[in-house]
């Protein structure tokens, strides 16, 4: 893909950019006088190196960022000013928090601006113009900036205002995470080194059905695990008892181990699972042969024949991309299966592509740190629909 990036900006100092992040993070509960602050600032992290580069250059940058799913709404608990306070903190900079988006006031603060300084507006969803990407609004809000950036990955699968409809008004860029992640992600889409293993968990296949469709005929293994596995081993006659499935996808399984047999990649399914009655902290639980599950018998995890199993195809690829835990890992007698998937990537000599909060979350809740592996992707959405090979409504107008 040939972007254009903030690399090709020249001769911006002064000028008024218009930054697109997605700092959609996760907050705490609030305090005794009521305060939230950011629960994980990763995102915010990962958007420095867009922020000082054009702090660099002298800029007069103006934050924008979703937080939630606010609907139109002015929601309190959705206010950007944790966020702002994270990014005073890490950046060692005023960041002035407005309450507004598009105001007066708003125009005389960006008017009264001077290079260098950060501005950041209210949560852009509060507008239920933005998720409409209204004409009118988008074309009122770009009137605050000379530039637009695209750094929010996270978002670029959602064709909004503030994502998508600027770049109608304000000549476009991409920001250097928006960079990243696209180089990183194409390299797996496009070039590949193989064999290349899949790895799909969390619990429904919804949002993963297009992923794995793409890669059949391209990656040579793809195994299935936790709610998604379930419903392969369904689709393949077994009985799990009362274990998560999804019973109205079992026929599009079917027809997807079909398409798998005939352009020949292999979708291995877990041939044991960790059974419990309860999914609790302190529940008794036994490794049971996907055979021999009877009655009204749950599935909480991926069993450990299985998990070793995985393993030895992950060491034994060249890339593996993993998406979505393979148990109930908040719960400690269900994480094995997610943290031998995790230590086995992590100390494995493969290319990896990490994506999803749940996965991330599992990667951090076993201290596994970052690096351990090539990409870890800021977007949960946003990356599996890169990687079903659709062009991303917030990446679009960044193409040269
Ligand atoms: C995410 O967290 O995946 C992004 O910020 C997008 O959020 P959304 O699913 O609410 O659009």
């Amino acid at each position: 893909m040939n972007l254009k990036t903030i690399k090709d900006l020249e001769d911006i100092q002064g000028k008024r950019i218009l930054l697109r992040v997605d700092f959609n993070t996760p907050l705490t509960e609030p305090d005794e006088n009521g305060y939230r602050e950011v629960a994980d600032d990763t995102r915010i992290r990962e958007a420095l190196p867009t922020i000082n580069y054009l702090l660099e250059k002298e800029v007069k940058l103006i934050i924008i960022s979703h937080l939630g799913r606010p609907k139109g709404k002015v929601v309190d608990e959705l206010r950007l000013d944790p966020v702002a306070r994270a990014l005073e903190s890490l950046l060692e900079k005023p960041v002035k928090k407005i309450d507004a988006i598009t105001s007066d006031t708003v125009h005389k603060e960006v008017e009264e601006m001077k290079a260098g300084d950060i501005l950041m507006l209210e949560n852009i969803r509060f507008r239920e113009e933005e998720e409409n990407c209204d004409m009118q609004y988008t074309k009122e809000l770009s009137t605050l900036g000379d530039v637009f950036v695209n750094d929010a990955f996270g978002t670029a699968h959602r064709k909004h205002a503030s994502t998508a409809g600027l770049a109608e008004y304000i000549p476009a860029y991409a920001g250097l995470l928006m960079e990243k992640e696209i180089e990183e992600l194409s390299k797996v889409l496009d070039n590949p080194g193989h064999p290349l293993t899949i790895i799909f968990g969390g619990a429904k296949m919804d949002s993963k059905i297009g992923v794995i469709k793409n890669f059949i005929g391209k990656a040579d293994h793809i195994l299935v695990a936790g709610g998604i596995g379930n419903t392969f081993l369904t689709a393949s006659g077994h009985n799990l008892g009362e274990s998560l499935a999804q019973h109205d996808m079992v026929e599009l399984a079917q027809e997807i181990m079909m398409d798998c047999q005939e352009y020949k990649t292999k979708i291995i399914l877990p041939h044991d699972l960790v059974a419990a009655d309860d999914c609790t902290d302190d529940t008794e639980t036994a490794n049971v042969g996907v055979e021999d599950f009877v009655g009204d018998m749950k599935a909480f995890d991926l069993g450990k024949w299985s998990a070793e199993k995985f393993c030895n195809m992950i060491v034994d690829s060249k890339t593996v991309i993993w998406n979505g835990p393979v148990g109930v890992f908040e719960k400690k007698p269900f994480q094995e299966g997610s943290r031998t998937i995790a230590e086995c990537i992590a100390k494995s000599d493969v290319t990896s592509i990490i994506g999803g909060g749940d996965t991330i979350n599992a990667i951090k809740s076993f201290n596994i740190p970052a690096d351990s592996f090539t990409h870890i992707s800021t977007g949960g959405g946003a990356s599996l629909e890169f990687l079903e090979g659709k062009m991303l409504p917030g990446i679009k107008p960044l193409l040269d």
